[in-house]
């Protein structure tokens, strides 16, 4: 069988990319499986494809690594100190090829990141810790019900990327009608340390490092081309998530890559708001969905995207 074959969309005609089927006895060696005007993915193992990369030439790395919880075929680790030495070899390699100004995000579940954070300390300047809240997953069984996962989000350097106005939260009705109205002295809304009145961002408040973004993504309603973001991978993430992490640590143009790209989400949001992107991944069939997801991303403006994310949290906040 083919990759094509058993791609979640018809077989098409590629219009923007090429697809480079993979030698049939493809070794773990990293092979160019697409090709795009904007970037590349590439199958095989990622610490061997993250070591072609050359030093200091990618803006952002997100990686949605595998958890170590047999969650498929791809992730079984003969024990957890096995899951932690792997982790480290790609954190190095990821920490290598960012420049100074470089983000690396690691995302996973909070009690498996915990093992992760110390060790791939060593490697960056700084780390904040993210949590990415959701209400809609179904909680099956008895232990404590899951609404959350984390984001690690490590800097090369104390001068990393980080445009906090691209993801201000837009203030409430309330807050934008009385922006200035008397407050306690010891409110964070009364004076600033130079005796000024506070008076709300025009662009809205700054965000918050819990992140409100619906797990299930047939919540998140399909892009305005009529383009269905879901495909059958077990772990897909929603654009809106990474929408979010991209604006906020890279710019037009940009270098944004993936080495566990899984359907394609990252390259999928990277070209959405115009960065470059590489991503790579062991499937064949996960690659198969990405590249034609990368298909059907027509231009659009960046503020379209913005706008469209700002709108479905305030339909979600009012349905609440
Ligand atoms: C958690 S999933 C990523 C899902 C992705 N973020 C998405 O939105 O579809 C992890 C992915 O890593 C891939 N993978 C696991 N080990 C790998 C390795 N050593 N090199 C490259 N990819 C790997 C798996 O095939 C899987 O698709």
């Amino acid at each position: 069988m083919t990759p094509a074959s058993l791609s979640l969309f018809p077989e098409t005609e590629l219009q923007i990319g090429r697809r480079l089927h993979p030698a049939p006895n493809a070794s773990d060696t990293p092979t160019l499986y697409y090709s795009h005007p904007a970037g590349e993915l590439w199958q095989g193992d990622c610490v061997k494809w993250l070591a072609t990369l050359p030093d200091a030439s990618v803006d952002v790395v997100f990686a949605d690594p595998p958890y170590n919880i047999k969650k498929a075929e791809w992730d079984v680790f003969e024990n957890q100190e096995k899951y932690i030495a792997f982790s480290l070899q790609w954190v190095e390699q990821a920490a290598r090829v960012l420049k100074n100004s470089g983000t690396l995000f690691i995302c996973g579940f909070s009690e498996i990141l915990a093992d992760i954070k110390h060790p791939a300390s060593k490697f960056f300047n700084s780390c904040r810790w993210l949590v990415w809240h959701y209400k809609n997953k179904a909680n099956l069984g008895s232990d404590w019900g899951r609404s959350h996962e984390s984001i690690l989000h490590f800097r090369k350097s104390k001068k990393f990327t980080f445009n906090i106005d691209e993801i201000r939260i837009p203030y409430n009705g309330h807050t934008l009608k009385y922006p200035s109205h008397p407050q306690a002295e010891t409110s964070q809304y009364g004076k600033d340390r130079n005796g000024h009145l506070w008076t709300p961002n025009p662009l809205g408040a700054k965000p918050k490092d819990v992140l409100e973004i619906p797990q299930d993504l047939l919540e998140i309603p399909t892009t305005c081309n009529g383009m269905n973001e879901k495909t059958p991978h077990p772990t897909q993430k929603p654009e809106e998530l990474l929408r979010k992490l991209i604006l906020a640590t890279s710019n037009s143009g940009d270098l944004v890559i993936d080495p566990f790209c899984g359907s394609g989400t990252t390259a999928v949001c990277a070209q959405q708001l115009g960065r470059l992107w590489k991503a790579c991944d062991l499937s064949a069939e996960y690659l198969s969905w990405a590249a034609n997801r990368l298909e059907q991303v027509h231009p659009r403006f960046v503020e379209d995207w913005k706008n469209q994310d700002i709108e479905n949290q305030k339909r979600r906040n009012s349905i609440r």
